[in-house]
């Protein structure tokens, strides 16, 4: 286990960029004022466009994780994604701490290796929590991450978002980070999806994390879009995949295929999104480390007492 001064020394050397200043930064007066850490800002918006403005504000919810957790440190601290995991993480706890809430049952759907949701159930934020993922990103998590998982009593689901293992309404907070771009079936040079299956997908995906929420129950999603007219190639790509851009969605798709879908499975948002294309094209800082015009955007819903139907 790293030390305290040592993880955020390392958050310091690590990360570029915006938030490699803002953390280092953080980590000069955290050093300084050890009880003090940066302030944890309430988030009112929490849909919205990625913003490495915000990632600043939102730094006090990095060094309390990256404090409690040696794996969510490295998440946090990761030079490749470039304050993502700061911003997707901070705008839940922030939004939670805004309203005051802490759901009781929670399902983190397409986990990974994440430890986020260790660190939701340890700080407090949530009650108990599920994670669901497919069988072989199981197999493929660190040795000793399931252990790590049961001893703090975060329960470990098999299965797809597609159709997920679990009772209508059984959930108070559903929370899916930068997994439902995964539907297309990459990061694999062998599978080849076409992008109405991949949004056919999606829709059934966002139906399933509604079903599972009781209602009054939240949706909190994150994921990648960008603006085709605009962007051509992707930084983050494995492979060369012959001009096509995987794993991320048409900026265009997000009415359609989220904010409507959710809509109509009896989601509706918590605030007004601020989902406007001319933030990404005028502000570099709504990009990502996938290159110019990519955002990842997050979107937070609540269900309805009962579904509207179309
Ligand atoms: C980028 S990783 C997860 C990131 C993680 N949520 C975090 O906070 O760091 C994407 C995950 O989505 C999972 N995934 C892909 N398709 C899925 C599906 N149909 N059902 C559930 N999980 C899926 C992958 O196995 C992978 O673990």
């Amino acid at each position: 286990m790293v030390t305290a001064g040592g993880k955020i020394a390392a958050l310091a050397w690590t990360q570029a960029g915006a938030i490699r200043r803002s953390v280092a930064r953080g980590a000069l007066s955290l050093r300084a004022h050890p009880a003090l850490s940066a302030p944890q800002t309430p988030v009112a918006q929490p849909s919205a466009l990625f913003s490495q403005r915000q990632v600043r504000r939102l730094s006090g919810y990095a060094h309390r994780m990256a404090r409690a957790d040696d794996r969510l440190l490295r998440r946090l601290a990761d030079p490749r994604i470039r304050g993502l995991r700061t911003w997707e993480y901070g705008m839940l706890l922030g939004y939670l701490r805004h309203r005051g809430l802490k759901p009781e049952r929670a399902l983190d759907v397409g986990t990974g290796d994440s430890a986020f949701p260790r660190y939701l159930v340890a700080s407090g934020a949530v009650g108990r929590i599920t994670t669901l993922d497919l069988p072989q990103a199981l197999e493929e998590q660190a040795a000793d991450s399931a252990a790590r998982a049961a001893a703090s009593g975060v329960e470990q689901l098999v299965g797809s978002m597609l159709d997920i293992p679990a009772p209508d309404a059984s959930f108070d907070l559903v929370t899916c980070i930068s997994a439902i771009e995964h539907l297309d079936g990459q990061p694999s040079p062998a599978v080849t999806r076409s992008h109405q299956r991949f949004l056919a997908d999606t829709t059934v995906a966002l139906g399933e994390m509604a079903r599972v929420l009781r209602p009054g129950g939240l949706l909190y999603l994150t994921t990648d879009a960008y603006l085709p007219e605009r962007q051509t190639t992707d930084g983050w790509a494995k492979f060369d995949s012959g001009g096509v851009i995987w794993s991320a969605y048409r900026f265009d798709d997000i009415e359609p295929t989220f904010v409507e879908t959710l809509a109509t499975a009896g989601l509706r948002p918590v605030a007004p999104p601020e989902l406007d294309r001319r933030l990404l094209v005028a502000d570099p800082g709504r990009s990502t480390f996938r290159g110019r015009y990519f955002t990842t955007f997050a979107l937070l819903g609540e269900r309805a007492d009962a579904p509207r139907l179309r």
